[in-house]
């Protein structure tokens, strides 16, 4: 047998409702704040990531599926899908025509990371993204979305951190500073962090190496570093939150692992998780779309992962969804009946089985059963002949005989 790739998993039947839970929740609440769906490619070409996540950054330097084209291009399965919906955005010149464009997706993505619980090479988000405004509202608005889809599902107990990174100017001073903290302590840094004092110091924030860790702790702040005006959005920020009635937690070392983010970050995080804690996060990212060749956009959004936030769900009892009816014939001339039965009850929109050889009344019932219907109806020779049906509660047992138009007269009558 051939079976998955590591860290690639089918989801199965039964795991369908409780992932329709959170799919369905996010897309209410979607619709809820005016989002549009959108559906983006599953590849594209190479350069759009390593441009807008970040040379350096872990996925782009070893966690994305690259391969060439018959044509000799590379491509690359996307790893998340920001940089996708701002290149449509620019591509489809949607922001010649509107002042705030709001959009939301949902697929798989692929990163090539070390498979465990909760992290997979394939998973799959929903995300939304605002363009066109630079208000801290929308960084607000982003973070409500995620707060709701959360409460909506039950999820809990959650922490939503929050943190703000600055800008290009005021971000300078910091990472210089960062660097100078963790050259003079280099040796006592993992392998990854030591190469990323040069690279990307801020990364090491993000490390969860022990050692790494301890630093960290006595680092310094972006929040000593903030400029007038990002240390005024963050406020403003954390103003509409505590007023909109959304918990948060600052944590000034949320870092986040793409390179493309401006003043706010944020995670939800939940420790029942374990190492893979968050189940979403996202941020501004004003400098993006004139990265892709749009004009200056500012941009806000998040994204889930689903198979997190499955594995986050509460238990609920209401899972085991069954059919409507399970139709029982006794073969030869009854099957023609019960075949126009099963058939006028689908137009009707019943959900129904129906076998054409499936063995004698008992093993029918038993199958009515396995497949959780919440009546079975019998069409045997007498039934067939006088235009009836008999009608079987799957639960209590009763049955009652009805002629059968009147049975699909009251129809609407049945839950
Ligand atoms: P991200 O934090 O890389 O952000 O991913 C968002 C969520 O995707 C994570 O919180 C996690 O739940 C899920 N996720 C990531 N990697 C894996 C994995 N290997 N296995 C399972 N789940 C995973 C982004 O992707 C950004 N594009 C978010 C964003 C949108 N920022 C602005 N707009």
């Amino acid at each position: 047998m051939i079976s998955k790739p590591p860290g690639i998993e089918d989801i199965y039947p039964d795991a369908i409702p409780r992932w329709n839970r959170v799919v369905d929740a996010a897309r209410s609440v979607f619709g809820l704040y005016n989002y549009r769906e959108l559906i983006i490619p599953v590849m594209e070409y190479t350069e759009l990531f390593a441009r807008g996540l970040g040379d350096e950054s872990d996925i782009v330097s070893k966690e994305m599926f690259t391969f060439e084209d018959r044509g000799g291009r590379s491509l690359t399965l996307r790893p998340e899908g920001t940089a996708s919906v701002v290149r449509a955005y620019v591509e489809n010149g949607d922001y010649h025509r509107l002042s705030t464009a709001k959009f939301f997706y949902i697929g798989p993505m692929f990163r090539a990371e070390r498979p465990q619980r909760g992290r997979l090479r394939q998973f799959n988000q929903f995300g939304a993204e605002l363009f066109g405004s630079g208000d801290p509202f929308y960084d607000y608005e982003i973070m409500a979305m995620g707060d709701a889809i959360t409460k909506s599902v039950k999820i809990a107990p959650y922490t939503l951190k929050l943190n703000s990174i600055g800008c290009p100017e005021c971000r300078a001073p910091f990472i210089a500073a960062l660097k100078a903290y963790f050259l003079s302590k280099k040796d006592e840094l993992c392998q990854d962090c030591q190469r990323r004092i040069e690279k990307n110091p801020l990364r090491i924030l993000d490390c969860k190496n022990e050692s790494c860790v301890r630093l960290k702790m006595v680092a310094p702040l972006i929040g000593n570093y903030l400029c007038d005006r990002c240390r005024a959005h963050h406020e403003t920020v954390k103003g509409y939150c505590t007023a909109g009635g959304i918990a948060f937690q600052e944590d000034q070392y949320l870092v986040r692992g793409l390179d493309y983010y401006t003043r706010t970050t944020f995670e939800f995080v939940s420790s029942a998780l374990g190492g893979q804690n968050a189940f979403a996060g996202g941020g501004r990212y004003d400098n993006l779309v004139t990265e892709f060749g749009g004009k200056p956009t500012p941009a806000v959004g998040f994204a889930a992962g689903i198979e997190r936030m499955v594995l986050l769900l509460p238990e609920a009892g209401d899972d085991a969804t069954g059919i409507d009816f399970y139709v029982v014939h006794s073969g030869g001339g009854t099957l023609a009946a019960a075949v126009s039965l099963a058939s006028r009850l689908r137009a009707l929109g019943r959900s129904v089985e129906i076998e054409p050889d499936a063995g004698g009344f008992k093993s029918q019932m038993k199958k009515a059963n396995r497949e959780r219907a919440a009546r079975a109806l019998i069409i045997g020779e007498e039934e067939a002949s006088s235009g009836s049906v008999t009608v079987k509660e799957m639960a209590g047992g009763t049955q009652e005989t009805v002629p059968l138009e009147r049975f699909l007269a009251s129809l609407q009558d049945l839950r």
